[in-house]
């Protein structure tokens, strides 16, 4: 693994400011940009690269022209900022009207640290271990289900599991849930909302969305849809005579106060809980997907998983699945990009930005840093054989102060799933060719669901 030359970046003064220029702009009209933007990623950030190097700015949707950065030591200087200086874009992402402006992904400022601080301990790495059992059942009995010798398609099989997943944690509910209870409802619900979040006219409404505190349109009629259950959820269990008892993170929310005794009113365990739900496990089950989608397209990246994992050293097979992962998720980061508004003038290498522009980190460019990672475009777990990611190189759980919340639950998911699925059965591609990426929400999926045969179950 190699290093990025430095490059200074941080807060600067505004006269030192003046004395730089601001990152080229990318010479599109704004609607083209917005456009290449959403619909193809990948060929407008590396294109924006290519021509302009590792900086650049864009005509976006957010207000201010958004800079794209992808030199790690950018990436630091805004993962160490103090909030205030520069806060999260997702405080104005278009997930905003789904699960409010107050959940611990959409506040900013002392509400954010608060929402975070009561939300951490439940999702803590040796909290998540309890769920390692009733992952791997769930995953068990997903691929139980899968025909052999057909071609299925991954991503929604990955998110039948990771959303039982999600749903035990944060209910505190296992298994087959029983029709009619709320808990029932809304997982129909959720199921319902992400189908549809895949039509066009979704993400239309998504770009409408944009900007407003309140939903419009199908957004706010998916919403309705959607609340009806949420709430009957938290009313059945505020009632339930075990609250105080119960370890799901809906019961420690209940329990939950903050420094000055408050209790969270419904309105605000709605916008955490759905917020847990949809960052939850749409997010670790496409990045699963991805990881098999590379897989079986290099086979040997595949058989040396395969060979560690059936070859009865748990040491090794637990080394080779972590690289795997890592390796999948720096090559197909299933979140793009992320960003923060600084709120001071900005120095980012030899250009300077003014207050309150949107500086954004390409997860995807920086992953794909040639003098980082050799031969970047090529899907080699090995690579990472006596190496750790690097906190600023290797970033598809953002970092600092609003890193992934659920970064330690989502990595045991494709731990436990990636490991059973390797050791159970045998998979193909059904078709050479890899697959395209697709930008859903904020999102980069496989454009076909990560297609495979199933050719034999291991015995
Ligand atoms: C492979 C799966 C996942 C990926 C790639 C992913 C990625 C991300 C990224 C990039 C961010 C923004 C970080 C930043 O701006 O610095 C984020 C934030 C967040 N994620 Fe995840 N995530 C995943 C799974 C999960 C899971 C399983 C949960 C919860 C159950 C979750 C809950 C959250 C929350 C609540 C935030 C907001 C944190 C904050 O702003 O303080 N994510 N995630």
């Amino acid at each position: 693994m190699g290093e990025a030359p430095p490059s200074p970046a941080g807060p600067i003064d505004g006269a030192e400011a003046a004395a730089l220029p601001l990152p080229p702009m990318i010479q599109l009209p704004r609607a083209l940009q917005v456009l290449r933007f959403n619909q193809r990623q990948i060929d407008f950030v590396f294109g924006g690269r290519r021509r302009h190097g590792e900086v650049f700015r864009m005509r976006g949707i957010v207000p201010g022209d958004p800079v794209i950065t992808s030199h790690p030591d950018h990436v630091q200087s805004l993962f160490t900022a103090k909030p205030d200086q520069a806060p999260s874009l997702t405080g104005e992402s278009p997930l905003r009207p789904i699960v409010g402006p107050n959940s611990v992904l959409t506040a900013i400022g002392p509400r954010h640290m608060r929402q975070r601080k009561l939300l951490l301990p439940p999702f803590h790495g040796e909290a998540i271990e309890r769920y390692e059992q009733m992952i791997s059942d769930a995953a068990e009995r997903e691929i139980a289900t899968w025909p052999v010798g057909e071609p299925i398609a991954l991503a929604p099989r990955m998110q039948a599991i990771t959303l039982d997943v999600i749903m035990a944690g944060i209910f505190g509910i296992d298994g087959e849930l029983k029709r009619g209870t709320p808990e029932h409802g809304l997982r129909r619900a959720i199921k319902g909302l992400v189908q549809a979040s895949t039509w066009k006219t979704a993400q239309l409404a998504e770009l409408m969305n944009i900007g407003r505190e309140e939903p419009v349109g199908i957004t706010k009629a998916g919403l309705e849809l959607l609340d009806r259950p949420t709430y009957a959820v938290i009313a059945a269990r505020r009632a339930a005579a075990d609250v105080e008892e119960r370890q799901d993170i809906l019961s420690l929310l209940l329990r939950a106060r903050t420094e000055d005794g408050e209790a969270l009113t419904d309105h605000e365990l709605r916008d955490e809980l759905l917020t847990l739900v949809l960052a939850g496990h749409e997010t670790t089950a496409n990045s699963l997907a991805w990881t098999w989608e590379r897989l079986v397209r290099t086979p040997a990246a595949y058989e040396r998983l395969r060979d560690a994992v059936r070859g009865g050293d748990a040491e090794l097979s637990a080394t080779v699945v972590e690289q795997t992962i890592t390796e999948a998720m720096r090559s197909r980061p299933v979140i793009p990009i992320i960003g923060r508004r600084v709120k001071v003038p900005w120095r980012l290498g030899e250009y300077a930005v003014p207050a309150d522009t949107p500086v954004t980190m390409s997860i995807l460019l920086i992953h794909h840093r040639e003098d980082v990672y050799p031969d970047p475009f090529a899907f080699r777990p090995e690579r990472w054989e006596g190496h750790k990611p690097g906190t600023y190189t290797w970033i598809p759980f953002g970092g600092g102060i609003r890193r992934c919340l659920g970064a330690a639950l989502a990595m045991a998911e494709q731990r436990v799933v990636l490991e059973a699925m390797a050791r159970r059965l045998d998979l193909a591609a059904d078709v050479p060719e890899p697959e395209r990426a697709v930008h859903r929400n904020v999102t980069m999926i496989p454009a076909r669901g990560a297609r495979v045969v199933v050719l034999s179950r291991a015995a």
